[in-house]
C-alpha cells in the first residue's frame, strides 16, 4: 500500500441508493457511523458530493458519489456494475418517488419510470450482487418497500391513486421474500422494510409522520435480528407471523379441482 492510501474498510462497503435525501441520507450517515466505506446513488450529484465529504471528514472511511438516474438502463447498468464489485457487502436500494394519480389519467412514461425504478433496478441490483456475497459468505441486501405493500385494498379507505406505487411495493415485498427462502442456510441476509408514512421531502416533511431515523434503526436492529419483514411501526410483530399463515392456508387450501362456487354459472 502507497503512503497516504487508505486500508479498506474492515466492514466492507454499502452501496446505497437515493442517498441524496430521506431514509437514504440516514441509511450513508448511519453507516457511515459503523466504518462502512459508502457508493452514494442518486440523481442530484450536488448534495452527494457535499455527503460524501462530510462523511470522510467525520468517519474514517470512503465516500464515492454515482451519480444515477434509476429509471435509465445505462445508468442502471453502470450501478450494476458497481454492486457486483468484491468490496460490496451491504445493497440498500432505496430510491423511490411516489407518482400517485389517479390510474386512468396518470402518464403511462411516469408509470413505466415507476416500475424501473422500483421492481426493475432493485431486482438487477441484487442479481448483481448477491453471486459476490455468496462466494464471499458474507452479506446483506436491504429492499425499502412501504407499508402500503399490504393496503392497497384495505376497508376503509382502499388508497386510491397509487395502484403502480403499491404494486411495485408489494412485487419487492415477494421478491425478497421469496429470495430470503432461497438464500437461508447461508450467510447473506435479505431484508424489506415496509416503512408508514415517514417524515421526508417524499411527501413534504408530512408532521406526525415517523423520522426517517426511526426507520433505519428499525431496519438495522431487524436486520441483525434476521428478520426478512421489517415494519418499523408495527407493535405487534406477530401481524407478520399472521399474515404468512393466512397466505399458507390460502395455498395449502387451493386443490386441483374446481372450487364449487365456480361450478354454477353467475348473474353476469
Ligand atoms: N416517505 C414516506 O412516507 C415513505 C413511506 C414508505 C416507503 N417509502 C419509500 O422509502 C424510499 C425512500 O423515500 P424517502 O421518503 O426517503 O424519499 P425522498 O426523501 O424523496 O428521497 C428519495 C430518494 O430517491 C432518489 N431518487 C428518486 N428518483 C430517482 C431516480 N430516478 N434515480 C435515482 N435516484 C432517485 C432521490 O434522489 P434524486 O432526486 O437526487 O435522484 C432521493 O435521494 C422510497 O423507496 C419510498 O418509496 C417512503
Amino acid at each position: 500500500m502507497k503512503t497516504g492510501e487508505r486500508m479498506a474498510s474492515t466492514q466492507g462497503t454499502a452501496l446505497i441508493t437515493g442517498t441524496s435525501a430521506g431514509i437514504g441520507l440516514v441509511y450513508a450517515r448511519r453507516l457511515a457511523e459503523r466504518g462502512y466505506d459508502l457508493v452514494l446513488v442518486a440523481r442530484r450529484e450536488d448534495r452527494l458530493r457535499t455527503l460524501a465529504r462530510e462523511l470522510e471528514a467525520a468517519h474514517s472511511i470512503r465516500a464515492e458519489v454515482l451519480k444515477a438516474d434509476l429509471t435509465s438502463d445505462e445508468d442502471m447498468r453502470r450501478v450494476n456494475q458497481r454492486a457486483a464489485g468484491e468490496d460490496l457487502s451491504l445493497l440498500i436500494n432505496n430510491a423511490g418517488i411516489g407518482g400517485y394519480a389517479p390510474f386512468a389519467e396518470v402518464d403511462p412514461v411516469l408509470l413505466e419510470q415507476l416500475v424501473r425504478l422500483h421492481i426493475l433496478a432493485p431486482m438487477l441490483a441484487t442479481r448483481a450482487a448477491l453471486p459476490g456475497m455468496l462466494a464471499r459468505g458474507r452479506g446483506a441486501i436491504i429492499n425499502v418497500a412501504s407499508l402500503l405493500a399490504f393496503s392497497g385494498s384495505v376497508p376503509p379507505n382502499p388508497l386510491p391513486h397509487r395502484a403502480t406505487y403499491a404494486g411495485a411495493k408489494s412485487f419487492l415485498v415477494t421478491f425478497t421474500r421469496t429470495l430470503a427462502g432461497e438464500v437461508r442456510g447461508t450467510p447473506v441476509k435479505v431484508q424489506v422494510v415496509c416503512p408508514g408514512m415517514t417524515a421526508t421531502e417524499f411527501n413534504g416533511g408530512y408532521r406526525g409522520a415517523m423520522t426517517p431515523e426511526d426507520v433505519v434503526t428499525a431496519s438495522l436492529v431487524g436486520l441483525e435480528r434476521g428478520e426478512t419483514v421489517c415494519v418499523p411501526g408495527l407493535e405487534a410483530a406477530d401481524a407478520v407471523a399472521a399474515l404468512e399463515q393466512a397466505e399458507a392456508g390460502m395455498r395449502q387450501g387451493s386443490k386441483p379441482t374446481l372450487a364449487a362456487r365456480y361450478r354454477t354459472p353467475g348473474n353476469a
